[in-house]
């Protein structure tokens, strides 16, 4: 049998291997990137699909909504605002001629999501692809949450997509096609100043969607696809739109529109691309920082938020 001592000395070469191997790494997905923009993957059709997006009321779900419309998609408007989900889903009706029905739930709530599939499946069909958007984005006082309000941050942001992963998933394999998407956020991939709970949420959907990746392998199923996005900071919630312009971080990047942000996720999900980042280069950004130390990284992002942003963070 090989001995412990073997077993690290060949760990120790395939790392010296991949080390000197690595420069040339970085040049193939230089290529495959500026590849991938020159020549678009060809687009998948949607027309006809079910598509069931949490939070669709309002804000970026309702802008995805929108664009799948338009693509003949039929849609499920999912929120905890009755009021809001129906009107959603009239005006996609009016608008684009397809089907789509307004829910009341929910998604922190695992048993709503069983009936939920349940009521989807009966009027409209089954649900092939799945947008779980639905998101809190701050606390009464921004940094004091109550226990309960760290909760259901958490519930909200990230406990709902293993739910309804779960309840969707199973009709998919069977059909033998899906499309899961989650909306992370540019706090899934880099910390938020005085945004603890937000950012650790939106860091846990990334690893449940990259250890979903490794699920669908396993199970043999990788013609269900996923999409994971993370976003720079929107306009579409107005508490944080007010937040963000009074602490000047849109002088790094201005705020983007829902439309502008939901016209690159529906792009990422017609021609399957595992991430989307918006905008674009804070993928090569985040990628980059990834391969300095961590604690240059703190003190890059720490130099970048001021002192006197931090007391309007404080004070809010
Ligand atoms: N606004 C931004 O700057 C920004 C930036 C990056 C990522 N995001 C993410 O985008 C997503 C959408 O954000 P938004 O700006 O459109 O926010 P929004 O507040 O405008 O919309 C969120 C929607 O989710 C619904 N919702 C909240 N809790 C729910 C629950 N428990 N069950 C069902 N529905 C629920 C709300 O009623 C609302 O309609 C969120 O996941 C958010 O974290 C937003």
């Amino acid at each position: 049998m090989i001995s412990n001592n073997m077993i690290k000395v060949r760990f120790w070469i395939i790392e010296v291997i991949v080390l000197l191997i690595f420069p040339v790494l970085i040049l193939a997905s230089g290529l495959s990137v500026i590849f991938d923009y020159l020549f678009k993957k060809q687009e998948k059709s949607v027309h006809g699909d079910v598509a069931l997006i949490t939070g669709s009321g309002n804000g970026l779900g309702k802008q995805i909504a929108i664009e799948l419309a338009k693509k003949g998609c039929h849609i499920a408007v999912v929120d905890i605002n009755a009021e809001a989900a129906e009107k959603t889903s009239k005006e996609l009706i009016d608008a684009y001629k397809i089907k789509s029905k307004g829910f009341k739930v929910d998604v922190t709530k695992y048993e709503n999501i069983i009936k939920l599939a349940k009521d989807v499946e009966e009027q409209l069909g089954p649900v092939t692809i799945l947008i779980n958007n639905a998101g809190m984005l701050t606390f009464k006082k921004f940094i004091k949450p109550t226990p309960e309000e760290t909760q259901n941050m958490i519930n909200t942001n990230l406990t709902s997509h293993f739910y309804t992963i779960r309840i969707f998933l199973e009709k998919m394999r069977e059909l033998g096609k899906g499309h899961i998407v989650a909306i992370s956020s540019i706090a899934g991939l880099l910390p938020c100043h005085r945004q603890l709970e937000y950012t650790a949420s939106k860091f846990g959907v990334r690893g449940l969607m990259l250890a979903l990746e490794t699920e669908l392998f396993a199970f043999n199923a990788q013609f269900i696809k996923t999409t994971t996005v993370f976003p720079f900071f929107l306009k579409t919630n107005a508490v944080v739109d007010e937040l963000v312009s009074k602490i000047g971080i849109t002088n790094l990047y201005p705020s983007i529109s829902g439309e502008e942000a939901a016209k690159a996720i529906v792009d990422g999900i017609v021609r399957n691309k595992m991430e989307v980042f918006i905008p674009r280069i804070t993928g090569l950004q985040y990628r980059m920082l990834g391969l300095l130390p961590t604690n240059w990284v703190l003190r890059f992002l720490n130099r970048l938020t001021s002192r006197q942003d931090l007391e309007i963070l404080n004070n809010s």
